[in-house]
């Protein structure tokens, strides 16, 4: 039976962060599927068709990881798609009651997936969406932090560059 991961989240945009997960979880299961959020209470910068070309564009050299997008409850759609993993990555100890919370109440609502934590490399431990969107609307330095083309998609919707 193959076992699959998801690894969910908003990606708004994707970050080297989250593809330093994605590259790490693709070694551990035979497949993972990165799912964007549809429905989410947040207000995006980027609509789901853009932040999908972008995380594509990222991981097209990992052969065993796909994009796609979902709405409802997590664990229907981990269960609907056959994967019995849920991937979170922690990047500090802030990030750990929130985790915690999620995946207890996954588990609550789901006693077939299990969630994972998975570290990202340290360069990245600070690194989030909400930073670099926010950097980026001010025209400061991101390289290293996102993919190029994610970079230049940024200063494209702050009208800089
Ligand atoms: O990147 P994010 O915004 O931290 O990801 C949050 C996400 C998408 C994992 C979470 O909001 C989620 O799973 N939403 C789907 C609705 C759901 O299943 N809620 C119950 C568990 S928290």
């Amino acid at each position: 039976m193959e076992n699959i991961a998801v690894y969910p989240g908003s990606f708004d945009p994707v970050t080297n962060g989250h593809i330093d997960l994605i590259q790490r979880s693709a070694t551990l299961f035979d497949k993972v599927v990165v799912a964007i959020l549809r429905n989410s209470g947040k207000m995006p910068l980027f609509s789901i068709d853009e932040r999908k070309e972008m995380l594509e564009m990222a991981i097209r050299e990992i052969g065993n990881a796909t994009v796609t997008d979902f709405s409802g409850l997590l664990v229907d759609f981990a269960e609907q798609i056959g994967a019995s993993v849920i991937i979170r990555g922690i990047r500090a100890i802030s990030d750990y009651e929130h985790e915690l919370q999620m995946a207890l109440i996954n588990r609550r609502l789901s006693s077939r997936v299990e969630t994972v934590f998975m570290l990202p490399a340290e360069t990245y431990s600070f690194l989030s969406s909400r930073l670099v969107k926010e950097i980026a609307s001010y025209g400061g330095a991101i390289s290293g932090l996102v993919p190029e083309d994610v970079e230049r998609r940024l200063y494209s919707k702050f009208n800089l560059k």
